[in-house]
């Protein structure tokens, strides 16, 4: 997909992996929106980048919000590119230290924001892209979704968040199928460790915490290694209905990264 000139929506993209994937995007030459709940820190990002980006609030279990989000986009260019790094809610353990079960709803909650979140922006993203000129290459355009490591070995107290990112791996050979017929392409990445907000403490905090367990670079990734990564899928062509794991080669223990 040819980056220069296009439109692209990032959603969550006021937080760690989206902000990083906003940036690249911006410098490759791209129009973004940046869609998040966050108005804040959307805000703010969208002001440091300036005519190049859009905040626009949106929640991902919103049909109309993702929809008025896709439609700014479309008022800076076709919109050809959209990545989804949104996040959401903690879960808990299948049964707490009491034996007590974990609520469905709150299990619901985790997998309707994750899973169901993705798959609205997914969804309503190709239709908006299924209208688009065909490129040179056929590709109308490229969809990309985050799911995580935990999505194939979630750790203790995972077991909704593990569900919602197996979920998203689950469903990117088949989206990327149907798609195929309209010449858009889906990739996920399936990340690691990264240092972000998301952890709620300083990043020197992290660091410290998870970063000993990574065997190699021995440390979390950087926000803008997974954007890196996200720009490899969105400009390879070739690239296509595969789940590709971001993790300087860790894998979960039974209790989470640390060793
Ligand atoms: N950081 C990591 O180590 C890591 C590892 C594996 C997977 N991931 C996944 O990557 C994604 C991004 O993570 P991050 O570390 O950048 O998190 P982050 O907390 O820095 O950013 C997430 C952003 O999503 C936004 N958001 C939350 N709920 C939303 C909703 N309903 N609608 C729209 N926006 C919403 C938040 O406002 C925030 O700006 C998440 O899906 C996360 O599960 C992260």
């Amino acid at each position: 997909m040819q980056v220069q000139g296009s439109s692209a929506l990032v959603v969550g993209g006021a937080g760690g992996l989206g902000a990083a994937t906003v940036r690249r995007l911006v410098k490759a030459g791209a129009k973004v929106v940046i869609a998040d709940l966050a108005e804040e820190t959307g805000q703010q990002l969208a002001a440091e980048l300036g005519d190049a980006t859009r905040f626009v609030r949106t929640d991902v279990l919103s049909e109309d919000s993702v929809n008025a989000a896709i439609a700014a986009a479309q008022e800076l260019g076709e919109l050809r590119i959209s990545v989804d790094t949104h996040g959401g809610p903690g879960g808990g353990r299948t049964l707490d230290r009491n034996g007590n079960p974990l609520g469905l709803d709150e299990f619901m909650k985790v997998v309707q924001v994750f899973l169901h979140g993705s798959f609205n922006v997914l969804r309503l993203a190709a239709a908006a892209m299924a209208k688009n000129e065909p490129q040179e290459t056929g590709e109308r355009g490229v969809i990309v979704n985050t799911a995580s490591i935990a999505g194939y070995e979630g750790t203790i107290g995972q077991v909704a968040y593990g569900a919602a990112k197996g979920g998203i791996i689950g469903m990117t050979l088949p989206a990327a199928r149907d798609l195929s017929v309209v010449g858009i392409r889906v990739g996920t990445i399936a990340p690691g460790v990264f240092a972000t907000p998301a952890y709620g403490q300083s990043l020197d905090a992290v660091e410290a915490e998870w970063g000993p367990a990574v065997p190699f670079p021995k440390r979390m990734g950087h926000p803008d290694e997974y954007a890196h990564m996200a720009m490899a899928i969105i400009e390879n062509p070739y690239f296509n209905g595969e789940v590709i794991r971001l993790d300087a080669a860790i894998r979960f223990q039974i209790k989470g990264s640390r060793s």
